[in-house]
């Protein structure tokens, strides 16, 4: 039906973590059969969804900012006699300040919390019918999995996969646990099936997505999921975020040193180094526990790449706290790793706690933090330089001849390259480090080599 119908310009904007980056897609896939197809900017479309994220204060405020701009863009487009366009404002500050938002801006059409987004079609066509009417709703997770793994059109050769919503852990600087509501599973099943739907599409790498990835509690918790998925032909990368030390269990670890389709990258948040800090924060680890936890998993894979988050200015934050965290990261040595200043959200317990830590200390802490933390980035970087890694060709790059791909440890690579490898996992000889990226020459077409 999609061919008949006529062809509207759709532009989405995401906002915030990959969950957000895989929703974005399949809005793009349910609205495709309402004739709406994607472009890569506000001006001319027909719909714009921003894809909201409400996890620090910035995020929030940037999409009353982009608002703004949207509204003005739609007189400016009606002025000109072009195409009526239409907000709808999804995601997280949807689902956590939906009536605030049509307050605060009147242009928006639509406001759709995460759970909704498979209504997206009706939604937008009844708002098409009464212009106007602006609605929110909420609907069971597993009823929207369903309707929207159908949709599905993977384009690349990786892609992300939704097999947990949600958060149970009630840190108390964070707004998630409120806004993606309580920890919730998709059935093992439905996973496999929407992977292997995948894999017969030509992915050969999939994420793992969800807030707290590794409490998922389906049938054989992730470590089983991840022993399964790694049985479908074509598929050969496993990869999974972001997870809570709290469940990374042994069968997990285990899994580790076992599956090689599993890569060796774990993005493993700590948030501080400090135990008063991390107990202020209910995060129920202690630095030390966390070092044990590090120790064991690199047993089990010893050239495994650690990542993580941290945040500064914690309120109650000392310099010794943050010394503490410093001293945390050097003991545990990272491949990469997100660093925030703390930001006061309205209605968690953090917000209301005494301490609170003036911005330009938060500066000054974020600043030595991310010193040493790029300093490690590079350090591990530089480290893979003469090795031969087994590299997923994903795309061209900006140079003609050049293709970009990942290494086991997600560095981007590099290489000149025929575009029939895109797709293809090939043996590259690392030449060249930067922090963010490596390059490097064919060792050999086709062949695959254990990572
Ligand atoms: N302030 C700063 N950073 C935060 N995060 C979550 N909430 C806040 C907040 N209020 C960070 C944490 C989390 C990551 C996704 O965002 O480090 O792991
Ligand atoms: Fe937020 Fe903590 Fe849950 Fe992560 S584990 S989503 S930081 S409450």
């Amino acid at each position: 039906m999609s061919e008949t119908a006529p062809r509207k310009r759709l532009y989405i904007k995401t906002y915030g973590c990959q969950m957000n980056v895989y929703d974005s897609e399949r809005m793009a896939d349910v609205l495709s059969p309402l004739g709406y197809g994607m472009t890569d900017s506000p001006e001319g479309a027909d719909l714009v969804v921003l894809n909201t994220c409400h996890i620090r204060e910035k995020a929030t405020e940037k999409v009353y900012s982009e608002l703004g701009k949207l509204k003005e863009l739609r007189q400016a487009q009606a002025e000109a006699g072009g195409p009526r366009l239409g907000i709808v404002v999804a995601g997280c500050v949807a689902q956590a300040e939906g009536e605030e938002i049509m307050r605060r801006q009147p242009a928006v059409d639509l406001v759709v919390g995460p759970q909704a987004y498979h209504q997206l079609p009706e939604l937008i066509a009844r708002a098409h019918r009464a212009r106007g009417e602006r609605l929110a709703a909420d609907f069971a997770p597993e009823e929207k999995f369903d309707a929207l793994s159908t949709a599905r059109r993977p384009t690349g050769v990786t892609a992300f996969l939704t097999v947990q919503e949600g958060c149970d852990k009630f840190c108390t600087f964070c707004v998630v646990p409120y806004t993606r509501g309580g920890e919730w599973s998709r059935p093992a099943e439905a996973v496999e099936a929407e992977a292997r739907a995948l894999a017969e599409k030509g992915v050969r790498e999939v994420t793992l997505l969800g807030q707290n990835v590794n409490a998922y509690a389906g049938e054989g918790g992730l470590a089983g999921l991840v022993r399964q998925l790694a049985k479908i032909p074509g598929l050969d990368r496993i990869r999974y975020t972001t997870s809570h030390p709290r469940h990374m269990d042994d069968a997990l670890i285990a899994a580790h040193g076992e599956v090689e389709e599993l890569m060796p990258y774990l993005h493993l948040p700590v948030q501080s180094g400090s135990d008063r800090i991390l107990r202020a924060m209910n995060r129920a680890h202690t630095a030390e526990s966390y070092l044990r936890l590090i120790e064991k998993i690199r047993a089990a894979r010893p050239d495994i790449a650690i990542s993580g988050d941290f945040i500064v200015g914690f309120p109650g934050e000392r310099d010794a706290d943050f010394e503490a965290t410093l001293q945390l990261v050097r003991e545990v040595g990272h491949a990469g790793a997100f660093s925030f200043k703390y930001s006061r959200r309205p209605g968690t317990p953090a917000a209301a706690m005494p301490g609170q830590v003036a911005e330009a200390v938060k500066d000054e802490r974020l600043a030595r933090l991310n010193a040493v933390l790029e300093e490690q980035q590079m350090a591990f970087n530089a480290a893979q330089a003469g090795k031969a890694l087994p590299v997923l060709f994903e795309k061209r790059g900006r140079h003609p001849g050049q293709l970009i791909g990942r290494s086991p440890y997600l560095q981007s690579v590099h290489v000149q390259a025929p575009d029939r490898l895109i797709g293809q996992i090939v043996t590259v000889k690392i030449e060249e480090a930067a922090r963010n990226s490596l390059a490097g020459v064919l060792a050999s077409t086709g062949e695959l080599e254990p990572a």
